[in-house]
């Protein structure tokens, strides 16, 4: 009999606890940084009961005493949760702009005419960045890179992108213009995007050149300026500079400079040669092509004057001369005597 009426006894209090229930659709939810969710909630209670109110609890750690926390009384939360349920069966909460910090037990909780029920389960919500890694992070040209998305969500489809840009593989060969910072997230929730990490492309200077600022003939006693130009990573280049004044003997070459210009204030005519900047990073180095230089002898506007006078006069002058000479013969023939006779006259008069 006893055994009888226990056994009614506790077929009455499943059927009120049945009655009194909160059911979580997932009550193990991933969600990533940044991202909203959806906590699907249904509750159900005796029909003759009617809901006065209801709220969302967060599970808190208050000086060392485990409680039920209202998210309204919780200013981190403040704006970031709205209740999507009603008075009746549904109880989903939506969080948005998820933290870190987010991560923990939420439990609901419901006021009718007779009691305050709250469940007794909880939705564990746990709140995860994505983790980017390059594998390794300084490559040099042509090396393999790997990009790697970690995260404990299995959410969808991991997509990259470098300083901004879509990134069409995560494993590659490394070229120069790979250099920059990498991000992974899920496809269509960029928000969730990971925090960026760098790779690296270390390669020797290209495409070195030397510019020259001369103006065709280079004249002797011009001034020219070499400046050699071309990229690399690390940045840092240095330059030397080489000579060589027979252009079919490579072994005739001399160092005439260093650093990224190399200036002749005044050039000579032994300066004629061809120059070849070399540019070094720490990856490597390499050279420029050949640069012709050819200095011309200076044509002085003065010394131009002094030959066109001397043409005039051994054009000019003998004519002159001849017709002056002539001239003069004629009466010279007459007046010889008085002009011998001037002569004695000057020497001895
Ligand atoms: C509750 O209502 C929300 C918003 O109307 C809806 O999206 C959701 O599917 C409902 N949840 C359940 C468990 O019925
Ligand atoms: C969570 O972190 C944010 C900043 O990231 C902070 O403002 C907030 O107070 C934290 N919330 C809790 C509950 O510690
Ligand atoms: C990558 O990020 C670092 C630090 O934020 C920055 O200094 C650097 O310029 C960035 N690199 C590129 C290629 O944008
Ligand atoms: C070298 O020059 C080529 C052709 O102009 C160009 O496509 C390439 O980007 C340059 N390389 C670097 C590292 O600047
Ligand atoms: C080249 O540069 C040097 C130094 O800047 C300058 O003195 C010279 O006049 C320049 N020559 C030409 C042809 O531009
Ligand atoms: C190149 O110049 C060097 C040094 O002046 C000399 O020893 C060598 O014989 C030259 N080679 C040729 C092919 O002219």
């Amino acid at each position: 009999m006893i055994q009888v009426l226990i056994l009614l006894l506790l077929q009455q209090a499943e059927k009120v606890s049945a009655a009194w229930s909160v059911t979580f659709e997932n009550p193990d939810i991933c969600a990533l940084r940044g991202s909203s969710v959806e906590i699907r909630c249904s509750y159900s209670y005796p029909d003759e009961e009617s809901v006065r109110g209801t709220a969302w609890d967060r599970g808190m750690n208050q000086n060392g005493v485990w409680e039920r926390v209202r998210l309204s009384g919780l200013p981190s939360y403040n704006g970031r949760f709205e209740y999507q349920g009603d008075h009746a069966h549904n109880c989903s909460l939506v969080l948005r702009d998820l933290q870190e910090n987010d991560t923990g037990y939420y439990y609901f909780w419901f006021d009718t005419d007779k009691f305050g029920r709250r469940s007794k389960t909880s939705v564990f919500l746990s709140v995860t960045g994505l983790r980017a890694t390059v594998r390794p992070d300084r490559v040099r040209l042509g090396d393999s890179v790997t990009l790697d998305c970690q995260t404990e969500c299995q959410n969808g489809k991991i997509i990259w992108f470098r300083d901004g840009r879509p990134v069409a593989e995560p494993t590659f060969q490394a070229q120069t213009t790979d250099t920059g910072n990498y991000s992974c997230a899920f496809e269509g929730l960029k928000s969730s995007q990971s925090d960026p990490v760098a790779l690296d492309v270390w390669y020797p200077p290209l495409n070195v050149s030397v510019e020259v600022n001369r103006s065709d003939p280079l004249l002797v006693g011009s001034s020219v300026t070499l400046t050699c130009r071309g990229s690399a990573s690390p940045a840092a280049i240095t330059y030397t500079w080489w000579y060589s004044s027979d252009v079919s003997n490579s072994s005739t070459e001399l160092q005439v400079g260093s650093g990224q210009v190399l200036s002749i204030s005044s050039v000579e005519l032994a300066h004629t040669g061809t120059y070849i900047c070399q540019a070094q990073n720490r990856a490597g180095q390499s050279r420029s092509a050949e640069l012709l230089l050819a200095v011309e002898e200076t044509v002085h506007p003065l010394i131009v004057l002094g030959i066109g006078i001397k043409v005039i006069i051994l054009l000019v002058l003998p004519p002159i001369l001849i017709w002056v000479w002539k001239c003069r013969s004629r009466p010279h023939a007459t007046n010889e005597e008085n002009t011998s006779n001037d002569y004695e006259n000057g020497i001895f008069g």
